[in-house]
């Protein structure tokens, strides 16, 4: 034991331990992204689940998945849903005695037909056969789909359930889709393919080609976003990532209310609780405090939104752009698209960039707004004044600048 009043200098003081744990988190790896927390742990997303368990329930029992295209907001669950239940099926199936694996792609890492073929077939060598030498290099998809379908084969496969995570971020190269989609029907393998296409992007339906359309036409289902509650209880079940005694009573309760305001995102509700710890273990405060929460927010805001927009086109950047500087430069946050446009070309200007028509603009407005970066609303007008449609920005100006990199008065 050390004695407390001893002086730091003391040479018979034990050096303290630098990979002891902090005052704070005793797991924090529950508050990670990647986690997928056990069934009684995933919270009011029964409807989510009874659609991705009735999509794979002929497999399980040895006949042919359906394919299930998975649409939402994000933060819904819709990543660890799929996940959930593909492993729910792997270990259900087993029961059943029938062969059935998983492999899980995510699109926004491997976005050419080539790395994520790759990634498919490497996933698929490390469940069935470790030991198997397939190149990193030098081949294109046919040859990872070769080698796909010979490892199936060998391995007598009944069923492939593979989850395309971000699949709109394949970059409108649909090869993939098509190839699996037919794959049983073109005589590739025996072994049944089942797609989960997981996008967050509504428009993605429309821009998948016709002939991918109808194969994975089965089914489609949205994921929604949640509720105070909701999510109050999914991080009350990840309570336990921190020491005893350091969230008080408000905290869980408040990161809920702030979450839900907005747009309902479990990612960032956890993301914010996960912050507002590693805030509180860098100040060394010994709680978890309402300051903690608002520095969280920020932070957290800031976060998503660059990752929102990494893999956006320039031209939504620029839009974003426009949007934010309008609504920091006028006395107002709502604004019609001509006024937008008007912008918009401003900053194409500035960046030395041809401008996009107004129908484009307009189209990547609607993905935004479906993404709950922007808003829009009808005017109330009336028949006389004409109603029409105005754009907001939903978050911080300042924060959208910074993220996207932007000098200090880009129109
Ligand atoms: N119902 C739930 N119960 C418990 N935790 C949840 C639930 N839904 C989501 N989460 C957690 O919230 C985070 C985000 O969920 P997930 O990654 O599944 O969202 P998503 O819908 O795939 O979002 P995106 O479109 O951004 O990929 C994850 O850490 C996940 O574990
Ligand atoms: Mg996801």
């Amino acid at each position: 034991m050390t004695d407390p009043d001893q002086g730091v200098d003391d040479p018979t003081e034990e050096p303290a331990d630098p990979f002891a744990i902090g005052d704070i988190f005793v797991r924090e790896e529950l508050l990670r992204v990647g986690y997928v927390p056990e069934r009684d742990r995933i919270i009011g997303r029964d409807d989510e689940i009874r659609a991705v368990g009735k999509a794979l329930g002929p497999a399980v029992r040895g006949g042919p998945p359906r394919n299930l295209l998975i649409y939402g907001k994000t933060g819904t669950g819709k990543s660890l849903v799929s996940k959930h239940m593909a492993r729910e099926a792997r270990s259900r199936a087993q029961q059943n005695d029938v062969n059935l694996i998983y492999q899980y792609v995510d699109c926004s890492n491997e976005d050419t037909e080539t790395r994520a073929a790759r990634e498919l077939a490497l996933g698929v060598r490390d469940t069935l056969e470790p030991d198997l030498d397939i190149p990193r290099k030098g081949i294109g998809a046919s040859e990872y789909f070769r080698h796909l379908w010979d490892l199936l084969d060998a391995h007598d496969v009944r069923s492939l359930i593979v989850i395309l995570d971000e699949v709109d971020k394949l970059d409108g190269d649909d090869d993939i889709l098509m190839t699996l989609s037919r794959a049983e029907e073109t005589g590739k393998t025996d072994t049944y393919v089942g797609i989960i296409a997981i996008s967050n992007k509504i428009q993605y339906r429309e821009t998948i080609g016709e002939r991918v359309d109808s194969s994975l036409q089965d089914r489609e289902f949205v994921f929604h976003p949640y509720d105070a509650n909701q999510l109050r209880q999914i991080l009350e079940n990840r309570r336990d990532a921190f020491r005893d005694g350091v969230l008080s009573d408000e905290v869980i309760p408040r990161v809920a209310a702030l979450a839900a305001r907005e747009h309902g995102d479990a990612r960032k509700a956890i993301d914010i609780l996960r912050y507002a710890g590693a805030i509180a273990e860098e100040t060394e405060s010994s709680t978890v405090t309402e300051d903690h929460i608002d520095q969280a927010m920020e932070r957290a805001e800031a976060d998503r939104f660059s990752e929102l927009v990494s893999g956006s086109t320039p031209h939504v950047k620029y839009i974003l752009i426009a949007l934010a500087s309008l609504t920091l430069s006028r006395s107002k946050d709502e604004f019609a698209k001509k006024d937008i446009y008007t912008a918009y070309k401003k900053v194409c200007r500035n960046e030395g960039s041809d401008p996009i028509s107004w129908d484009r603009v307009s189209r990547l407005l609607k993905e935004q707004s479906f993404l709950g970066i922007t808003e829009s609303r009808h005017t109330g007008g009336g028949y006389e004044k004409g109603s029409y449609r105005v754009h907001s920005l939903n978050r911080d100006p300042e924060i959208v600048l910074k993220a996207l990199n932007s000098g200090k008065d880009p129109i």
